[in-house]
């Protein structure tokens, strides 16, 4: 298990990225949420939650904690078909054991097809829910991948974690 030294800055930033292989027939989870409208879904050991990887990869990197595969390795058959929220429940009590929490946070969804617009609400709800922060601190943003990457997708996250007094 990773270890790090321990911080006293106010602030920390961190930054995650994850990519899932999207293939016809499987459900689309992205921020805890099902995509009704998915065609395909992704290839992966969990649920291939890319919003959610890349969430609980952030608040790890903010901490030099590591990232997810050595909490979770995709070797081990205990985490097939995971839920992804256990994944970022984990990492957030990893970061609230270093004596921080998350402040805000900005995510990027680049998947082609469906319009997840309509989801922007619900998705932001939910991983703020996830992060017990208010719905107001967690962007959420779509782009295409203009058809370079049509059976893909992707998130990028960044998080600011703030230093908890006391
Ligand atoms: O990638 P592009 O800039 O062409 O996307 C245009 C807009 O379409 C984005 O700003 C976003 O609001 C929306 N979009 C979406 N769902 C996607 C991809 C893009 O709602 N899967
Ligand atoms: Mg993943």
């Amino acid at each position: 298990m990773t270890s790090s030294p321990s911080s006293t800055l106010p602030y920390r930033i961190g930054y995650g990225e994850d990519a899932h292989r999207l293939e016809a027939g499987r459900p689309l989870i992205l921020g805890g949420v099902p995509v009704p409208q998915a065609e395909a879904g992704a290839v992966a050991h969990s649920d291939g939650d890319a919003v959610l990887h890349a969430v609980a990869d952030a608040l790890l990197s903010g901490l030099a904690l590591g990232d997810i595969g050595q909490y979770f390795p995709d070797t081990d058959a205990t985490w097939q078909g995971l839920d992804s929220r256990l994944i970022l429940t984990r990492a957030l009590e990893l970061v609230q054991g270093r004596g921080y929490a998350p402040v805000n946070v900005a995510l990027v969804v680049t998947l082609d097809r469906p319009k997840l617009g309509p989801l922007r609400p619900q998705i932001a709800r939910s991983v703020a829910a996830l992060l017990t922060l208010p719905e107001s601190e967690v962007g959420v943003s779509f782009k295409t991948s203009e058809g370079l990457a049509p059976a893909h997708v992707q998130t990028r996250v960044t998080v600011l974690l703030g230093r908890v007094d006391g």
